[in-house]
């Protein structure tokens, strides 16, 4: 039977891990089966590999829903990362404070905040992309390998390069429509299990 509480579900793949088994950060957070592949760095250090300038006095979060697939180098950029423009030099001046006698309760003042980065269930997130902040990928969305995402990408869209564009979607509007409404994500493992023929062919008339 699935077992979502193993870190290695694959016999013998130390590469590939349950991802929500790994994470330590309380502002990350992996749904069932949502699983991590790297055969470069070891995948049980996604938070320090994967996810960037994520500073706890930003406390923004990294929200992954279920099934989803990342691949190897995939990439979180958050918040700290965005020397604010607001300001006539991008300098970060207020991470320097000591160097310039500011206050160190300003510190987050060097930096934009555009939010969380949400992923929905079952996107698959391909080789070497980048997720920038602020940034919601739709439920069953796929991003090309060596994306840079820096605009939402809705439900069940394929979406590749730099910046991110759709190219193209998954399911014609009535079938994707279909799909939110299922949910198949949140059945339980045994409906999932017995429904895995079905979803693996596409063939909605033979969901049970
Ligand atoms: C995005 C992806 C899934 C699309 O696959 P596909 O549907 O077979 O795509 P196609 O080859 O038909 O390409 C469709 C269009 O998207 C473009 N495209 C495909 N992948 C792209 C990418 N990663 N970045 C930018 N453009 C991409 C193609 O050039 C093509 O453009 P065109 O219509 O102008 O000719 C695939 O190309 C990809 O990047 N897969 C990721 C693989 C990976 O990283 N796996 C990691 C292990 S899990």
């Amino acid at each position: 039977m699935a077992d979502s509480s193993k870190i290695y579900p694959r016999t013998g793949d130390a590469q590939t891990v349950y991802l929500k088994n790994v994470i330590t950060r309380p502002n990350i957070e992996a749904g069932d089966y949502t699983m991590y592949n790297d055969f470069i760095h070891d995948p049980a250090e996604f938070e320090q590999n994967n996810v960037f300038y994520q500073y706890p006095i930003n406390q923004d979060r990294l929200i992954i829903g279920k099934f989803c697939s990342i691949a190897c180098g995939a990439k979180f950029l958050f918040n700290s990362a965005n020397h604010t423009m607001a300001s006539l030099s991008t300098y970060p001046f207020p991470l320097f404070f000591e160097e310039w006698g500011l206050e160190k309760k300003e510190v987050a003042a060097a930096w934009d905040n555009k939010g969380d980065i949400r992923i929905g269930n079952d996107v698959w997130i391909g080789y070497d992309a980048v997720i920038l902040a602020g940034v919601t990928i739709g439920d069953g969305a796929i991003i090309g390998a060596r994306a840079v995402v820096t605009k939402d990408v809705p439900p069940y869209t394929v979406a590749g390069g730099v910046p991110a564009k759709p190219l193209k979607k998954r399911f014609d509007d009535d079938t994707i429509a279909w799909l939110l409404r299922l949910k198949w994500w949140d059945w339980p493992e045994e409906k999932i299990k017995k429904n895995i023929r079905a979803i693996q062919s596409g063939r909605l008339d033979q969901l049970e």
